[in-house]
């Protein structure tokens, strides 16, 4: 059965993410995407790095089926493992002992925004436990710097989240990098993407 979904963001936002991704060294191991939604991400990126091994997750079984099917449609299936259940506040996360002893680095896409603080905190507390020193976790999405929204779409887009779901909203960029470095992580870089968007790659230095 297919059970593609198809996110208009993703098709939109995947290159410029893949060509972030390109930047990091990028060795053989496992990559493992917290909220990988539709998988277009997983599938795109799988085919670009084929180094490395694309590790989607999920906690939304119509996402999984729609990442399995990706991955089938692709023809992953001898490369790509199938997703994983991974609600970032339900931990530790079940993860298979051969993603652990290779796990280069974790990515979260358009997720935290979407989702309450606590899962922010989760997610790098988790990972903070995790990944080895210089191993790498990387956020994309809207940001808020020093307080501020950077447009005006921004700020819109932060009320209507409030509006869905009032733990929602787009998160100040000081207050997520505090987090990490209570985990154990630096941000090394923050480099500006289109529609006001930013990727973060935060570096593990200490545990
Ligand atoms: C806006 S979608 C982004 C999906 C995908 N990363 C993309 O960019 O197309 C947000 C994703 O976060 C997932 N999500 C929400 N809460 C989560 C949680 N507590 N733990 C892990 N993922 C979560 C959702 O199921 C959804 O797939």
């Amino acid at each position: 059965m297919d059970n593609r979904l198809f996110f208009p963001a993703t098709e939109r936002n995947r290159e410029c993410i893949g060509e972030v991704l390109s930047t990091i060294l990028l060795t053989r191991g496992f990559i493992l995407e917290i909220g990988s939604g539709s998988g277009e991400h997983g599938v795109v990126f799988q085919k670009n790095f084929p180094e490395i091994t694309w590790q989607s997750s999920d906690p939304e079984l119509i996402h999984r089926n729609s990442i399995s099917s990706w991955i089938e449609h692709e023809e992953l299936n001898f490369q790509m493992p199938q997703p994983l259940n991974i609600d970032v506040e339900k931990i530790p996360w079940e993860i298979p002992s051969e993603l652990m002893v290779s796990l280069q680095g974790i990515i979260s896409i358009n997720m935290i925004h979407i989702a309450s603080w606590n899962c922010t905190t989760s997610l790098f507390n988790e990972s903070g436990k995790l990944l080895n020193n210089g191993k790498f976790l990387m956020l994309y999405g809207p940001f808020k710097i020093d307080n501020k929204h950077i447009s005006h779409s921004n700020e819109l887009f932060d009320s209507s989240l409030k509006m869905q779901n009032k733990s929602w909203g787009v998160r100040d960029l000081r207050e997520v990098s505090k987090e990490a470095a209570k985990n154990g992580f630096i941000e090394e870089k923050l480099i500006r993407m289109p529609a006001y968007n930013f990727s973060v790659i935060y570096r593990k230095v200490s545990l």
